[in-house]
């Protein structure tokens, strides 16, 4: 048998090497920290200060594969939780990780942003946050938002809140409240949802991150540790990605027209 160039046009999109479909947007529940820290018999805090070399690599990772987005869970809105020592160890290591990372950042055309409730921390982190946010702002070669004192319900709050506002007002009516526009009224509305999303360390839960904007992302978890969590680690989820087929509600068979139509 012949294969002409016609049918080699038409090969399916498995025989493409899988590193060629790259998620624009990745957002990571980066856990496992403290049990990293814990199996060395370790305080939680060395596990925390690993993760942040975690973050560098993942960074670095994103750029050189071309994401677009890269949105990372740092803390919680319900981390205010953990014992007073570990919240102000985090707090200290967040500020120390802003202010000696942010020159290399921006030298690297990285965009930072901070998601979350951002009133609820110290001056100090308040300040550096919107120094590096005003410094970085017009780089264009990778968004990083850092998802900090961050809850996905506190995030859909704010937009009805928002959205009632307008509707008190009278430049709203109620009747024309959609789910186009509660999301233009979310954190990171000028930006593509998640097309992938990963946690790491073992669980497989949501814990409130974005759960509005992770409505049609692809969900990977693993077992491997934050900290753990190196280049290849990285790379096998994007190539679970890869082979995976997004339908957003077609059968497959409408995917496959679309994509050769
Ligand atoms: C994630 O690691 C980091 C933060 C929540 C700040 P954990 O601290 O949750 O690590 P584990 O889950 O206890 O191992
Ligand atoms: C989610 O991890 C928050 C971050 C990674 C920052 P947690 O470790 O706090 O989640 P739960 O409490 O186990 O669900
Ligand atoms: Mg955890």
């Amino acid at each position: 048998m012949t294969l002409n160039t016609e049918q080699n046009n038409a090969l399916p999109d498995s025989t493409i090497p899988a590193a060629t479909k790259i998620p624009e947007h990745v957002a990571i529940i980066m856990d496992g920290n403290g049990r990293w820290a814990e199996n060395r018999g370790s305080p939680r805090i060395t596990g925390h200060k690993a993760g942040v070399e975690t973050v560098r690599g993942v960074i670095q990772a994103c750029a050189e594969k071309g994401v677009k987005v890269l949105t990372l869970f740092a803390f919680s809105s319900e981390n205010w939780r953990r014992p007073k020592q570990e919240v102000s160890l985090l707090m200290a290591l967040f500020l120390a990780a802003l202010q000696r990372e942010v020159k290399k950042l921006h030298k690297n055309g990285v965009q930072l942003r901070i998601i979350g409730d951002v009133s609820a921390f110290n001056e100090k982190i308040q300040t550096q946050i919107k120094k590096s946010e005003e410094l970085t702002k017009n780089n264009t070669k990778l968004v990083l938002n850092i998802a900090a004192n961050y809850g996905g319900q506190w995030d859909i709050t704010e937009a009805v809140k928002s959205l009632a506002k307008q509707v008190k007002s009278g430049d709203l009516e109620a009747e024309d409240i959609t789910a186009d526009l509660i999301s233009q009224n979310l954190s990171m509305n000028d930006l593509p949802e998640p097309d992938l999303f990963i946690r790491t360390g073992g669980e497989q839960r949501i814990s409130n991150f974005l759960i509005w904007q992770l409505a049609y992302s692809e969900l990977y978890f693993t077992d491997t540790l934050w900290p753990d969590f190196d280049r290849q680690a990285f790379e096998a989820a994007l190539t679970s990605f890869s082979g995976r087929q997004r339908r957003f509600g077609h059968t497959g068979e409408q995917i496959e027209k679309m994509k050769n139509a």
